[in-house]
């Protein structure tokens, strides 16, 4: 596994081997659900790569930015343990040098829901995501299911912007309590961390609500007041048309739910995903 921090190094490396990259862009504190981001770039691709980059502009000003996790060592290992074959770990000012100040507007997947409580956070990815898809060229990229609306913005920039990508989508992988794999878990206390699966309950509670005949809108209300009920400040639970993201209508053929809420003060975000009969 061959490490690179500079953009011109990488490049060198890119055009010295042949064959396809897949890709999976991280902000590093890996854990199984990067890997599984791997092992997915890996299927069908010559040689496999991570970025561990934490990108500032993603970050609101009030947000985690200095405090997000960094355990490069740690990573590193992980990511040769599973058979990368290169990591890309650049600098803010490699990825951002004085002056470059074009940026991407994401598209309308990142209106509402995420793209409501952190505005311009999806047009900090989608920036940063092109950047690096410019610089590691890959055919395949992965990303996690667990971001769902991230996931759909850069599908939308892909197919917009008419790049030469396939884009994998992972299937979120969870604790055993049905919690989704999350650097943010660290920040809950054991006792959060024991309480942190009514997220996935209440949105598996909400799905069975609407596959029973409850409208979305009477499901969401519910189980807001049941997480509030146990502590949770909730920023939104919603019942959307998996393809569309907008609400469900006839014509859907898959529901998502997804939920974003705070406990103790941590942010979590989660969906689930099922066909409609
Ligand atoms: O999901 C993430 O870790 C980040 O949003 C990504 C895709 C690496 C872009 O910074």
């Amino acid at each position: 596994m061959t490490l690179f921090h500079t953009i011109a190094a990488f490049r060198a490396w890119r055009e010295e081997v042949s064959g396809t990259v897949g890709f999976a862009p991280t902000m590093g504190n890996l854990h199984d659900g990067h890997i599984a981001c791997l092992k997915s770039a890996q299927i069908n691709s010559d040689h496999s790569v991570v970025s561990i980059f934490v990108n500032p502009t993603q970050f609101a000003p009030t947000d985690d930015f200095a405090k997000y996790p960094r355990t490069l060592e740690d990573d590193l290992k992980l990511l040769e343990a599973n058979g990368c074959s290169a990591v890309f770990v650049p600098s803010v000012d490699e990825m951002y040098p004085l002056g470059a100040t074009t940026k991407v507007i994401a598209g309308s997947m990142a209106n509402g829901l995420e793209g409501d409580f952190r505005p311009g956070h999806f047009d900090g990815v989608a920036t940063v995501c092109l950047k690096l898809f410019q610089v590691v060229q890959p055919s395949v990229v992965a990303f996690g299911n667990k971001d769902l609306q991230q996931l759909r913005v850069i599908e939308q920039m892909i197919r917009d912007f008419n790049m030469p990508l396939y884009l994998e989508a992972v299937p979120t992988c969870r604790e055993a309590s049905g919690l989704a794999l999350s650097s943010r878990n660290r920040y809950l206390t054991p006792e959060a961390k024991v309480q942190a699966s009514q997220l996935n309950i209440g949105l598996q509670d909400t799905l069975q609500l609407v596959l029973d005949g409850v409208s979305p809108h009477d499901s969401e209300a519910k189980t807001t007041t049941v997480l509030e009920r146990h502590g949770w400040a909730v920023d939104y639970i919603a019942v959307r048309d998996a393809a569309t993201f907008q609400a469900v209508t006839s014509e859907t053929t898959e529901l998502t739910v997804l939920g974003a809420a705070r406990l103790d003060g941590v942010r979590l975000i989660d969906n689930i995903t099922c066909l409609r009969a």
